[in-house]
């Protein structure tokens, strides 16, 4: 089996998301002795800013006219595609950064795009987690509900064009733990929390199913 693992933490060495993530890879191969992981950590180390413009403007140029830049950026896209395509499985942990995703995870799923073609499935029927983290809370009733921008977006990316079998693992109220003025919202963070590592632990058990 193929598992393909994608962080996109800014702060690895206390990511929540790792946490999380850490917890449904280690069910999954453990259900599978033999898989393989497939790493991308777009934190630590970010595609180029520019390969999104290059690889698209590559399909406007014709073949023999493409710069050297173009013909990378549009083999960099053909192989993040690939990645996802050879997967049996796949956990991404994404956080939520200024009430989006980061520029790091944009960039990695527009050379996706780029590279698969913008309807191709690359993940379907796949068993996917996607892990989202958040400091704070944004549902039903919080002063800023809805202005979690990121996750409707992942679902629709992961779930609805790439058609994954997708499984969201949210934790919201991250940063209750150690932020003044939330110390009101630890009860609730810890209840996200425990709840996030039990989807996590349900979401490698499937591995038992799917093998
Ligand atoms: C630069 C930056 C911007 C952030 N923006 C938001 C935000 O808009 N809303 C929010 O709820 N949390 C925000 N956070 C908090 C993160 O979502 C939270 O710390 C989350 O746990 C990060 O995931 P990680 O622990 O896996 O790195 C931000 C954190 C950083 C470092």
């Amino acid at each position: 089996m193929k598992l393909f693992r994608l962080d996109a933490s800014i702060t690895p060495g206390t990511s929540a998301s790792a946490e999380i993530a850490d917890l449904a890879e280690a069910g999954w191969t453990a259900a599978n002795p033999g898989t393989t992981v497939t790493r991308r950590h777009l934190g630590t180390d970010a595609l180029p800013g520019d390969a999104w413009t290059l690889a698209v403007t590559a399909g406007f140029t014709p073949e023999d006219d493409r710069t050297p830049a173009q013909r990378d950026a549009l083999a960099l896209g053909a192989t993040l595609a690939a990645e996802l395509q050879d997967a049996d499985a796949a956990i991404l942990a994404v956080p939520l950064y200024n009430y989006g995703v980061s520029q790091h995870f944009k960039t990695w799923a527009d050379l996706v795009i780029a590279g698969a073609g913008a309807t191709t499935p690359v993940l379907e029927n796949t068993p996917t987690a996607l892990v989202t983290t958040l400091g704070g809370g944004y549902g039903a009733g919080a002063p800023r509900e809805g202005w979690d921008h990121s996750t409707p977006y992942l679902e629709r990316v992961l779930g609805d064009i790439w058609r994954a079998d997708l499984t969201v693992i949210k934790r919201e109220f991250t940063l209750a733990a150690t932020t003044p003025g939330m110390e009101g919202l630890r009860d609730i963070a810890k209840a996200h929390h425990d709840a996030a590592l039990a989807a996590a632990r349900d979401f490698g058990s499937r591995a038992l199913a799917a093998s």
